[in-house]
């Protein structure tokens, strides 16, 4: 099946199929019936047997599926073995805990600078990395051609600097911003992360389903 047809739900599925199959290939198992798949990760099997199909299939019948094979194929599918280089823009507390706890390396990334447009962060440390004064972010893109930006910036300034950052040829943004980065750029890759929607979620259940 081309790539371009594969519903956005199944391709919400694959990160996690990665997690677990990760989890698995750690404990040395060997192998998972989709049965045994979907239980441990609350889905049905005909789910998980119809999302693997979405890209080839990869079991066979009465075996199941090996797992350090899945979870290479499925990691190939993600792309966790790229390193697209990768800015962040906003040196909070936000964009420091972002810097400092996300392994982007594994999981098709590779963060190769920081900034921040206010003067008295410029030089100050996160990890290896000095924080840049936005000032030098035309130069910077220009020499490092980075393709992705994680934004960590207030809303207010998130409509400017998505406008600059496809101009210096960034194409995917991972938007903690709350801003609606496809308004003015319906072709870039956006995904939004809303931390209050999830808690949100919870919310809900409590509410309305655990009552
Ligand atoms: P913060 O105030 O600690 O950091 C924001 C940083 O952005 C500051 O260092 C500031 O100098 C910098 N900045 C502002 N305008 C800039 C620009 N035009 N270019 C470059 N840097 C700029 O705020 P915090 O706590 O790190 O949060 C950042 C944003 O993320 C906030 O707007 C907040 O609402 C949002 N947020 C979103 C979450 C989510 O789930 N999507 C979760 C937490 C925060």
């Amino acid at each position: 099946m081309p790539k371009d047809n594969i519903s956005a739900s199944v391709i919400k599925r694959l990160p996690r199929y990665y997690r677990f199959l990760g989890e698995l290939k750690k404990q040395n198992v060997p192998h998972i019936s989709s049965r045994q798949l979907a239980e441990s990760m609350g889905l049905t099997a005909s789910q998980i047997r119809h999302d693997l199909n979405c890209f080839g299939g990869f079991g066979q019948q009465g075996y199941g599926y090996v797992v350090s094979d899945l979870h290479t194929a499925i990691g190939k599918i993600i792309g966790v073995d790229q390193f697209n280089p990768t800015i962040l823009i906003g040196a909070g507390n936000l964009g420091k805990a972002i810097a400092s706890h996300i392994n982007f390396d594994t999981k098709g990334f590779t963060l190769i600078g920081i900034f921040d447009s206010d003067e008295n962060l410029k030089g100050k440390k996160i990890g290896n990395f000095e924080i840049m004064h936005t000032d030098r972010l035309q130069e910077f893109c220009k020499s490092q051609k980075p393709v992705a930006a994680v934004l960590c910036i207030p809303k207010s300034a998130a409509a400017d600097m998505a406008d600059t950052l496809v101009e210096y040829g960034i194409r995917a943004f991972w938007n903690f911003s709350h801003y609606d980065l496809k308004i003015n750029h319906s072709d870039a890759i956006v995904e939004n992360v809303h931390l209050g929607d999830s808690i949100m979620t919870l919310a809900y259940g409590l509410n309305n389903i655990r009552k």
